[in-house]
Parts: C-alpha cells; structure tokens; sequence
C-alpha cells in the first residue's frame, strides 16, 4: 500500500507525496437532517444522484487515496452492502463499526490498528458531510512542508457558531481551537475546522482508547496544551457542511450544476441531472441543478427547481417544487406547491397543498388534499 508510484513531480518535490490512506467519520446520527436519516445514514442521502459519500471517496481516489477505513456506528449495516470493498471506485475499503459511539476522536483511535502507514507518515482524515473543492494534495503539501503533528483545513464563514473556531498565528500555526463557541467573547474568529485533517499517524494512535472522545473538544486542545503543532490551512474553495436539509439540497443543486466539484457524478453537468429510468413529462420544467432519480416520475406541467427527487418518487401534474428534497417513493399532489421542504421516504401529501419554508414532512405521513395552506385565498 505504502509502495504508491511516486510521480515525477513527487520525485522532485517530496512534499508533493500524496497520503495514501484517509479515515472517514461517518457514524453520527444526522438529527438535524431528519426525516432524511430516519432509514439512511447521512452519508449515504443521495446528492446528484448517488449516496453523498460517493463525491468524498472518488474525491479522495483521485488525489491519491487507496484506503479508506470507515469509521461506522449509526445504521452502520447500510454501507458495506452499496460500496463493499471499494474496487468498483478504485479504492480498498474497510468498516469498523462502533457498538456506542465513541465520539470523533474514540472513532479515530478505534480504526487506527487498520492503518498500515509508519508513524511518522501523514493519514488524511474527513468529516463524512462535506462538500468541498479542497485541493487535498495541498493540505497534504502544507503538512510535510511544515512537519506539523496535524494539519486542518480551514474555511471562513459568515456565522461560526456552529463550528469550530480555530484562530491561527501569521505562520499558520493553530493558537486555540474553540468547538461550538456560546458567548460572544469566544468568537474571535471567522476562521472555522472545515472538517478535513492531517495526522501524523502516531498522533491517531495516541488517543486513549476504549472510551467517548471528541476530537474537537479534547483532543485539539489536549495537543495544543502539550506544545503540540498544528497548522491551519484557510483555503476558500467551494465548501458546504450538509448537516441541515436546506444546506444538503443545495450541496445536490450545486453538483448538478459543476458549482462543486466531483468525479462522481452520473451525467452532465447543467441545469438538471435525470437517470435513467426517470419518467419526465414532455412539459415538465427542471431548473437549477434538479436531480430526478430512478424511477421517479415527474408529471406534466410540473416545476421542478433546486430540488433533488429520489428514487420512486412522483410529483404529480402541475406541482411546483423548489429548493426541496423530495424521499424515496414519495408523493407530491398535483398542484401542490413546495418551497424549501423535506419530504421523507414512502410520505404522501395530497393535491392543492402548499408547505414552505422549513416544512419536514415525516417518513411515512399522509396529507390530505387542500390540507395545509400558507398563502391567503384571493
Ligand atoms: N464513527 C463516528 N462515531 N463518527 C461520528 C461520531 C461518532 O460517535 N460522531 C460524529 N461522527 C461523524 C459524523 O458522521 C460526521 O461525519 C462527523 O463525525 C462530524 O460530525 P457532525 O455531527 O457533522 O459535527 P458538526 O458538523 O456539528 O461539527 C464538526 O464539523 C464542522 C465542520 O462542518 C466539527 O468537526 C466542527 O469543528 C467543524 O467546524
Ligand atoms: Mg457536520
């Protein structure tokens, strides 16, 4: 494994050396992403067309991972079925589920004996809800360049106080590391861990074992404590956290439309991505990075815009559908208008309603026809 080619470039620049192995954190629960994760871990939600942690493995594939080891615990049985060993993207992939969660950083530590780098070797690790252009060579490079023990990259945001903010010295150097800040006062940064890393491998052996640990909250600050270095790399490329339903409908739109890179998805990019299999009246309308999955069936006269469509699902004639995610084998009434909503798995919601912004409508639910309305009658 360790035995990768090294390219010319490499050759002559060995902090061009690309890592060849990544763990994937991709055992959390995704609350804030129900219904969506009701049957299916937040990784494997369909994003363009394939389960969203199909864009981080091909991503990571052609920056020159060959091993995965996914760290599993939440609906853990659901992910070595679609991607068994890996080969079908070019990559050896292994799963190590957690029986309770161990938390970000126990997760580490509990698949670190899968590694097979020496020591001192870099291992890349990613949050499994991240959408990004992050060039991953380059956070490898900054890494060897600056021998640091781990290496973040960083992104700026608007709003940091759903991250963690990781304020750094002029060098790059990481001066604290701040997860979830709740008084004004610890906002000190627009700077936040835009969730992928570099360890130095020995560091992941490191941390305790056995027991719940929060990579964020302990041991970023046990290291920085101890004198440790981590180096922060702020890179604005495209970035997207797709813990929120709005956010992950967009991430979808936006590989659809080639706003976010990825080799993996199914088709061309533009306007709206249809696979095969999909039923699309002559006269529906698709717009803005729609995805329409197999076997969905979009009726005619329908507008379908921003919106991601899975599997087996219908939106029946005249319906308007925006900036939603509509589940497997649901059902949208005709003449129903959705703007910013979530329909689970299996839900059916008759004709003539109209759910707006924030709307979540649970797996299963029935809503009758002319049921819910936010608009006034004219
Ligand atoms: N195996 C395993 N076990 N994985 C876990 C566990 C666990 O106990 N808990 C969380 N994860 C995985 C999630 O599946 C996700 O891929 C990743 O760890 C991060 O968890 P989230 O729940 O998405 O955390 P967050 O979005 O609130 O915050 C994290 O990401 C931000 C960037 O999006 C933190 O790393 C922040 O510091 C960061 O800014
Ligand atoms: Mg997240």
């Amino acid at each position: 494994m360790r035995a990768h080619p090294a390219s010319a470039a490499g050759a002559a620049d060995p902090t061009r050396r690309p890592a060849t192995e990544a763990i994937l954190l991709v055992g959390g629960k995704g609350t804030r992403l129900r219904p969506l994760t009701v049957h299916t871990p937040k990784p494997m939600v369909p994003a363009a067309g394939v389960p969203f942690l199909t864009h981080q493995l091909a991503r990571a594939r052609a920056a020159g991972v060959e091993h995965v080891v996914m760290a599993t615990s939440y609906l853990a049985e659901v992910f070595e079925p679609y991607f068994g060993d890996g080969s079908a993207l070019g990559l050896h992939l292994e799963y190590v589920t957690e029986t309770d969660p161990l938390g970000t950083g126990g997760a580490l530590r509990n698949v670190a004996h899968r590694l097979h780098s020496a020591p001192d070797e870099p291992v890349l690790v990613f949050n499994g809800d991240i959408l990004t252009g992050l060039d991953i060579g380059a956070l490898v490079a900054a890494h060897r360049a600056s021998s640091a023990d781990v290496s973040l990259h960083l992104t700026r945001v608007e709003d940091p106080r759903a991250f963690g903010l990781v304020p750094t010295d002029p060098d790059g150097r990481v001066t604290a590391f701040l997860e979830k800040p709740q008084t004004p006062e610890e906002i000190v940064t627009d700077q936040i861990n835009a969730g992928a890393y570099v360890f130095t491998r020995a560091l992941l052996d490191a941390i305790p074992a056995g027991r719940p640990v929060s990579v964020e909250r302990e041991t970023f600050p046990g290291l920085l404590a101890d004198g440790a270095h981590l180096h922060g790399m702020v890179d604005s490329t495209y970035w997207l956290d797709l813990g929120t339903p709005e956010a992950f409908v967009r991430g979808s739109a936006d590989l659809v439309l080639g706003r976010a890179p990825s080799p993996a998805v199914p088709g061309r990019r533009g306007e709206h991505l249809v696979l095969p299999g999909a039923d699309v009246a002559d006269d529906a309308k698709l717009f803005a990075g729609t995805c329409v999955a197999e076997g969905a069936v979009i009726g005619s006269g329908a507008l379908v815009e921003g919106s991601a469509v899975l599997a087996g699902a219908r939106i029946e004639p005249g319906a308007v559908v925006r900036d939603s995610l509509v589940g497997a084998n649901a059902r949208v009434g005709a003449n129903s208008v959705l703007v910013g909503a979530v329909v689970g798995d299996n839900a059916e919601i008759g004709p003539d309603n109209e759910l707006l912004h924030g709307t979540r409508v649970w797996c299963d639910a029935r809503i009758p026809p002319a049921a819910i309305r936010f608009s006034s009658d004219q």
